[in-house]
């Protein structure tokens, strides 16, 4: 499998074909060109929950995407995070294909370059590590970088703060919808929740303008806690153009995915969003998917469901959702 990484090593004028999108995705004709787009910051430090839930409602059912500022996390161990996972990257083609994905298995999870089965055979600029990071029983540390040597040490550090954002995310999140505070965590895994970590490296790209990182897409999981780089690149769907978005400093970026859409029967939105590439700078970002355990079945809670809203979705376990969603097999 050839890697990104070595196509954009080997620096050519000419992007080769099979990274060139259809004109109807190529940022030079897709891209809104004027202010990028401030998306819904959600401060936790704010003490008076109900504002806190009514924000979180309004982000996720008008948008799907949204910040969060004052979210605990130390910034020395997000910088940890994103140091060794810049190591990684760094290290040569050899080191790195140790650790590549097994073509086999049905697992996403290694060093890898293509994810979803592609489109008219056209490739993202973009590598990826997958490793889950929790609970400790999915963990397969054979997919974990040993070197740089304090790999495993910075993302379970990381990992470990997640928890508490994670927890009030799906408190707040279930509240939002009328439900018992604990009520979505546990139907959509509770202590079984897979913290599955992606991280992007996007190496600088010679026709940014023609190329996409990862195309557009909503996330399978449940939701997404992202951390960016200070290289911007994500670009949100919005009124028939894609944005290009703007994101504070320090802030956690959350997508909603499918299984929350799900879940909620529609009342929140999955977010429709792709990766553009920089012709000058290597682009990386590090989101968290927070997914159900794959044999839970997920669909929409029934005390969101009446005679006036019927459930949109089908009810399926997670990884009959995952495999028909990578695979491009319609649900
Ligand atoms: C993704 O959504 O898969 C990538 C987002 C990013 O790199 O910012
Ligand atoms: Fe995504």
């Amino acid at each position: 499998m050839e890697r990104v990484q070595t196509v954009a090593s080997s620096w050519n004028e000419d992007l080769p074909p099979e990274f060139i999108r259809p004109e109807n995705e190529q940022p030079r004709f897709t891209t809104y060109e004027g202010q990028p787009l401030q998306i819904p910051v959600v401060d936790f430090k704010v003490s008076d929950e109900k504002n806190l839930v009514q924000t979180i409602f309004d982000a996720s059912s008008k948008w799907g995407l949204f910040q969060i500022v004052n979210h605990g996390i130390p910034s020395e161990v997000i910088g940890n995070l994103q140091r060794v996972g810049k190591q990684f990257f760094e290290l040569s083609q050899e080191e790195k294909e140790a650790y590549a994905k097994d073509p086999e298995s049905n697992s996403i999870e290694g060093y890898g370059t293509k994810l979803q089965k592609s489109n008219q055979g056209k490739k993202g600029w973009v590598d990826h590590l997958f490793n889950k990071v929790w609970p400790p029983e999915a963990v397969d540390y054979r997919f974990w970088p040993r070197n740089p040597p304090d790999y495993r040490k910075a993302t379970e550090e990381y990992a470990k703060h997640l928890h508490e954002v994670v927890d009030n995310l799906l408190k707040y999140l279930s509240l939002g919808l009328g439900l018992a505070a604990e009520e979505l965590k546990s139907a959509v895994g509770g202590a079984e929740l897979v913290y599955n970590l992606k991280i992007n490296y996007y190496p600088p790209c010679p026709r940014p303008d023609l190329a996409l990182g990862v195309p557009a897409h909503s996330d399978l999981c449940g939701f997404t806690i992202l951390v960016p780089s200070e290289v911007h690149g994500l670009q949100v769907f919005r009124d028939e153009v894609w944005y290009d978005v703007a994101y504070v400093p320090n802030a956690l970026i959350i997508h909603i995915g499918d299984q929350i859409e799900i879940f909620s029967n529609g009342k929140y939105k999955a977010v429709l969003h792709r990766s553009t590439v920089n012709k000058e700078k290597t682009r990386m970002s590090w989101p968290v998917f927070i997914e159900p355990p794959p044999n839970l079945e997920v669909g929409p809670h029934p005390k969101l469901i009446n005679e006036q809203n019927p459930p949109k979705y089908k009810t399926k376990k997670f990884c009959d959702y995952a495999y028909c969603k990578l695979n491009k097999i319609p649900q």
